[in-house]
Order: C-alpha cells, then sequence, then structure tokens
C-alpha cells in the first residue's frame, strides 16, 4: 500500500473536505485536488518507456515516455468523481464502468452493471474507488477485471479513504494488486462507515445528500 506523504498541505485539504459544514463546491475542489494527487501518483507506478527529445537549444534529453496502454476503471457510482481529473490528465484515455451498490442493510456488494474496453486485458488498469471500508466493492471490481483477464500486478487502486480492516482484506485477496491511498482511518461504525471518515463520498460529491 501507498500512503500518500501526510504533507501540512494534504492535512489541509483533508480538514476541508470532512467537515460537514463544507459547501458541495468546497467538497468537490478540495477533493478533486487530493483526486489528482493519487492519480498522478498511481499513473507513475506503471512502466515508462524510454525517450530521447530535443531541447530548443539542441542538445538531447534523456527521458521517459507516458505508458500507453493504459485505462481506467471506475466503480460506478463514487468512483465516477475521479473520471474527470484521469481525462484531462490523460487525453482520450479509455474508461471502463462497473456499478456496484453496497446494500444498505446487509453491507454487501451487488454487481450491477460493467462495460470494459474490448482489449483490456493487455491494459494496465487505474481502478477508481475511493472509498475501502470493508472492501467488498472494490474486491467485487476486482473480480470483474479478473474475469476479463486482466492479471493484478496490472492493476493499480486509486483510493481516496480507507479503513485497516478493508485494506487488510483487500491486500489478503489481491496482494499483487498495488493500491494508493490518500489516508488511512481508525475504524469502522456500525454501520460500516469510516471513522472519522467523510460520510458519503458519492452522496457529497455529486449533491445528493
Ligand atoms: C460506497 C463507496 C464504496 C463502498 C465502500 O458505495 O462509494 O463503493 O461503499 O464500502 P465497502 O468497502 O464496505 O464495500 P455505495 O454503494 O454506498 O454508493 P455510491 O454509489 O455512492 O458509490
Ligand atoms: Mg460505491
Amino acid at each position: 500500500m501507498l500512503l500518500l506523504p501526510q504533507t501540512s498541505l494534504l492535512r489541509a485539504l483533508h480538514t476541508a473536505v470532512r467537515d460537514r459544514n463544507a459547501s458541495g463546491r468546497d467538497f468537490e475542489i478540495y477533493s478533486r485536488r487530493i483526486i489528482r494527487l493519487l492519480l498522478e501518483t498511481g499513473l507513475d507506478l506503471l512502466p515508462f518507456e524510454k525517450r530521447e527529445v530535443t531541447t530548443p537549444v539542441g542538445e538531447t534529453y534523456h527521458g521517459l515516455e507516458f505508458p500507453r496502454r493504459v485505462c481506467g476503471v471506475s466503480v460506478v457510482r463514487a468512483g465516477e468523481s475521479m473520471e474527470t481529473e484521469l481525462r484531462e490528465m490523460v487525453p482520450g484515455i479509455r474508461i471502463g464502468k462497473i456499478l456496484i451498490q453496497r446494500d444498505k442493510r446487509t453491507k454487501q456488494p451487488e454487481l450491477f452493471y460493467k462495460h470494459l474496453p474490448g482489449d483490456i486485458h493487455t491494459d494496465h488498469v487505474l481502478l477508481m474507488e475511493p472509498m475501502l471500508a470493508t472492501g467488498g466493492s472494490a474486491l467485487a471490481a476486482l473480480d470483474v477485471l479478473r474475469e476479463a483477464g486482466v492479471p493484478d500486478e496490472n492493476v493499480v487502486l486509486i483510493n481516496f479513504l480507507a479503513s485497516p480492516t478493508g485494506l487488510e482484506r483487500f491486500s489478503r485477496a489481491a496482494p499483487d494488486v498495488k493500491v494508493v491511498t490518500s489516508a488511512v482511518e481508525d475504524g469502522m461504525n456500525e454501520n460500516a462507515f469510516m471513522v472519522p471518515g467523510i460520510g458519503d463520498f458519492g452522496d457529497r460529491f455529486f449533491g445528493t445528500v
């Protein structure tokens, strides 16, 4: 698991979004800044190839090229909050969708819909699921990728907030998937919501509270 450096900047962004009185606009602006950091960190875990360019002063710069075979897959609905940033960072990137909803009573994830790029098995996949509470939803989404032939080592889970239990469960079931997160919480309450937490990420981001 790769936890973003807990800098003052990141903690201030987290403070802004965790405030129950944050406006919808502030929630979106500040969470998107954290999402950008997560995605940049996740992209950096993919394999880069060597590339040389000639600089304006006529010299050679020995650099690297962004990985080409990469796509994003969002776990609808909360995961869709990460799509705009990803599309801005990697223009033209293909985005697959997996609709999973956690049953309010049983807390079990239910799969309703999936639509993935056809040749996803040869891609590196940034799997976007902001919340890892019990870890059930993220694992159910990973199962969909596995069924589509994506090897675990080609998956990077982009996660905003994780519980220790969820992280442990996920990494035990999928030790080869790299996980990038911005915060590890103290635990979960009786409704399987993380504490101190952020509430319902999807509801707050999309203004459906
Ligand atoms: C929430 C959240 C995660 C999931 C995390 O989704 O967005 O997907 O619960 O819980 P878990 O790790 O215990 O499975 P939810 O289905 O409530 O709604 P959403 O449509 O807002 O994503
Ligand atoms: Mg969800």
